[in-house]
């Protein structure tokens, strides 16, 4: 449970900050569908969330990092609005229930004048163009004020992930879990996508949950991230189901499985995706305080050359194969990411920022898509997602410039362009000296998923 205490404690943490006197933490605004009063299911803004705990949008929040006190400023609610959508807690109620003094945002203007002020940057064209406004900047420059200091204090404190946020982070990969198995259970020959998605989709309703990010559930595995949901489910189908829960606290799940559509996995599938299961393993078995996500992600490559060399895919030395970045053919992306209260957790503030510390980010095909390379620290949450993919507009051009043809085999590897992709991926925590994978145990091996399947048809 996130207390009043809890967030106290959180915003204390900030009052360090050297370079202003007053931090502001805008929350997310209203966003409109189509006329002012239709809007988008309101998601607030995850920082805000973390400091604040508030789930309404047009507020301020605001930190008086010199006279150690914390403000929420906005409109609270009129008669109108009672009218409308009846009476709820008030907003000044709320805030002072969460240790905050609230002020109505009329008085923001003055009460910042001649006052240091703090801010991030923005992901959305309404805060910046709010923002500006109020600091009386040009909307298009506002990032020349955007302080680092601020930003990297923010992400310091949310990638160490707290007891109370962990509770939260379970529960979220738990209704995850049973998205996917849910999946799992309806999914048939001659169904569309979009019905398997609509049973998935209301296992997170039913829990009064949001969606982590647009549903993938696709037959057409190799696009790695297909929000289409049209094609009909036949005989032989092999679907990826990369789905998550975010809970009304914020909490995010993040979770993909692999499963045939038929009642068995052909041996082909099956041979592809059990070399996917072994990567996923071998990153578990290396995740650990000291180790850099980059070394875990490259390891887990050569995982994938070694075992795809079986099957005559390369040539060369594995070592060789995965510096070169041969192999980034069947995997493009990176292992993982950080997780929390956004699904990416902070990428609204850089990707780098927040994966890399050590070192910069490579721009190496494959590893320039690795968001997460930096050293683990006991109480990160990430996600571990490898996967293989033939992608047949890739391996097109990359046999059309021989590229790294020393390695490849294109011959063998062109046989499998009708094959499609599989990813697996799981939800994990880096304790004391090693992981653990979040949520209660999930199905992983091809027969417990195909046992599983035979008890629901
Ligand atoms: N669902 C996006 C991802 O797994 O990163
Ligand atoms: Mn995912
Ligand atoms: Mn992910």
């Amino acid at each position: 449970m996130l207390t009043k205490e809890i967030l106290q404690k959180r915003r204390n943490e900030l009052k360090t900050l050297q370079e202003a006197d007053l931090i502001l933490l805008p929350s997310n605004m209203d966003s409109p569908m189509n006329c002012k009063d239709n809007c988008y299911p309101f998601i607030q803004d995850a920082t805000f969330q973390y400091y604040f705990g508030m789930n309404h949008p047009n507020l301020i929040g605001v930190i008086d990092v010199k006279e150690k006190k914390e403000y929420v400023f906005g409109k609270d609610f009129s008669m109108s609005d009672i009218i409308w959508m009846g009476k709820i807690k008030f907003l000044k109620e709320e805030a002072e229930d969460l240790g905050l003094e609230f002020r109505d945002l009329e008085e923001l203007p003055k009460w910042i004048e001649n006052r240091k002020v703090a801010i991030t940057n923005y992901y959305r064209a309404d805060t910046v163009f709010y923002m500006a406004k109020l600091l009386g900047k040009d909307p298009y420059r506002l990032g020349e004020h955007i302080s680092e200091e601020l930003i990297s204090k923010i992400i310091e404190q949310r990638n160490q992930k707290s007891n109370e946020e962990l509770e939260e982070l379970e529960k979220a990969v738990n209704v995850t879990r049973e998205m996917h198995l849910e999946a799992m259970r309806v999914t048939r020959v001659g169904m569309k996508e979009y019905e398997v998605v609509a049973a998935l989709e209301a296992v997170a309703a039913k829990h009064q949950c949001s969606l982590s990010f647009p549903t993938i559930f696709s037959k057409n595995g190799q696009i790695l991230h297909n929000h289409r949901h049209d094609n009909v489910l036949q005989e032989g189908d092999l679907v990826i189901l990369d789905a998550g829960a975010k809970l009304p606290s914020g909490y995010c799940g993040d979770m993909t499985t692999t499963f045939p559509v038929s009642k068995k996995y052909s041996d082909r599938q099956r041979k592809i995706y059990n070399i996917v299961i072994h990567m996923f393993e071998r990153a578990e078995e290396l995740c650990r305080p000291g180790i850099t996500y980059r070394e875990v992600h490259l390891e887990v490559c050569k995982v994938m050359v070694e075992e795809l060399k079986e099957l005559d895919f390369f040539r060369g030395e594995v070592e060789n194969i995965v510096i070169a970045g041969a192999h980034a053919l069947f995997m493009p992306h990176g292992l993982g990411h950080m997780l929390g209260l956004d699904v990416h957790d902070m990428e609204n503030f850089g990707e780098e920022k927040v994966g890399y510390a050590e070192f910069p980010k490579s721009s190496q095909f494959g590893l320039a898509s690795l968001r997460l390379g930096r050293e683990l620290e006991e109480g990160f949450v990430y996600t571990i997602e490898p996967g293989i993919y033939f992608i047949p507009e890739l391996f097109d051009l990359w046999k059309k410039e021989r590229k790294f043809e020393e390695f490849l085999n294109y011959d063998v590897i062109e046989s499998y362009m009708d094959f499609g992709g599989i990813r697996y991926e799981g939800d994990f925590v880096i304790t004391k000296d090693s992981c653990r994978r979040l949520g209660e145990k999930m199905l992983k091996y091809p027969e417990e998923i195909e046992e599983y399947r035979k008890k629901f048809s």
